[in-house]
């Protein structure tokens, strides 16, 4: 039996629309560009991360490397999204032209949005340790959200505030009131981003490595709320199983730290 089937097809709105605005270069890195598009949708803003031919590099070996991190880097956002880890969904992906559609998350990154808090608070002639609470909030959201993502087994392999994002609420929530007040800056959902560099890992130590590096990168970015990390790491403790084994392995690698840095 075949069956007959009807023409037109009906086509997920996503691809009946013909037309794409140009898209907007967010971010240049070492190795990327970011660029925001409404190429699927104009409604639906999405990330185009794109890794450009390197001119440098051996022609077969540049394919081969960027393919490579283009197909590592979406497979480990999957696999994240599958075990409901905070990441952007995965679009599309042509590792071949060296590229990676994925959801535009609304929002600013850690680093910005905790910058301008802690100006905030300084104008506002807060003393440190006053308005903790949102502080607090955030640490602990970062703890959850990390340990959710070593908990699945993923090590991110550049956890700094440039990669954590705060997910702003005004899209998802219409009717949220707003008490008047001022709006915490620090609210939203933490969203892990830019797995380019993540693994998947069993050993605790490239766990411990992640939290020391997000650990180092409060300490230079952001010395004010520094003295809060161990929120991150109270969270963190109770997010999977094997976090407090992870947590004791921290203290060595600290140590291992400090000793390089003596030695310079
Ligand atoms: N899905 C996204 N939605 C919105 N902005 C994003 C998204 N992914 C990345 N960005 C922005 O682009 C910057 C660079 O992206 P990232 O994946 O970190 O690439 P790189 O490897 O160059 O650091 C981020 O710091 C963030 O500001
Ligand atoms: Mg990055």
């Amino acid at each position: 039996m075949t069956s007959i089937l009807q023409y037109p097809l009906p086509l997920p709105p996503i691809l009946a629309h013909p037309s794409s605005t140009a898209p907007l270069l967010i971010t240049q890195g070492a190795e990327a560009l970011l660029y925001k598009s409404t190429y699927l949708l104009p409604s639906l803003p999405c990330a185009l991360k794109y890794r450009p031919r390197k001119p440098y590099r051996h022609p077969t070996l540049d394919t081969r490397l960027t393919k490579h991190r283009i197909l590592s880097e979406a497979r480990l956002l999957l696999k994240c999204r599958k075990e409901g880890v905070p990441v952007p969904s995965v679009y599309a992906v042509d590792e071949g032209q060296g590229w990676l559609m994925l959801e535009w998350i609304e929002g600013e990154v850690v680093r910005v949005r905790l910058n301008e808090w802690l100006r905030w608070r300084r104008e506002k002639g807060t003393a440190e340790g006053e308005e903790e609470g949102e502080l607090r909030g955030l640490m602990e959201r970062i703890g959850e959200a990390v340990g959710m993502m070593h908990g699945v087994g993923v090590v991110h392999g550049d956890l700094t505030t440039s990669n954590l994002m705060l997910k702003s609420r005004e899209h998802a929530e219409v009717n949220d009131h707003a008490e008047g007040g001022e709006e915490n800056l620090l609210a939203g959902e933490v969203i892990i981003i830019d797995l380019g560099l993540a693994s998947v890992s069993r050993f605790e130590e490239d766990r411990a490595v992640d939290l020391y590096v997000l650990e180092r990168a409060f300490g230079s970015t952001h010395p004010r709320a520094e003295g809060l990390f161990e929120v991150v790491l109270e969270a963190y403790g109770k997010s999977f199983k094997g976090a407090p084994i992870v947590l004791k392995r921290l203290e060595d690698v600290r140590m291992r730290g400090r000793k390089r840095s003596m030695l310079g």
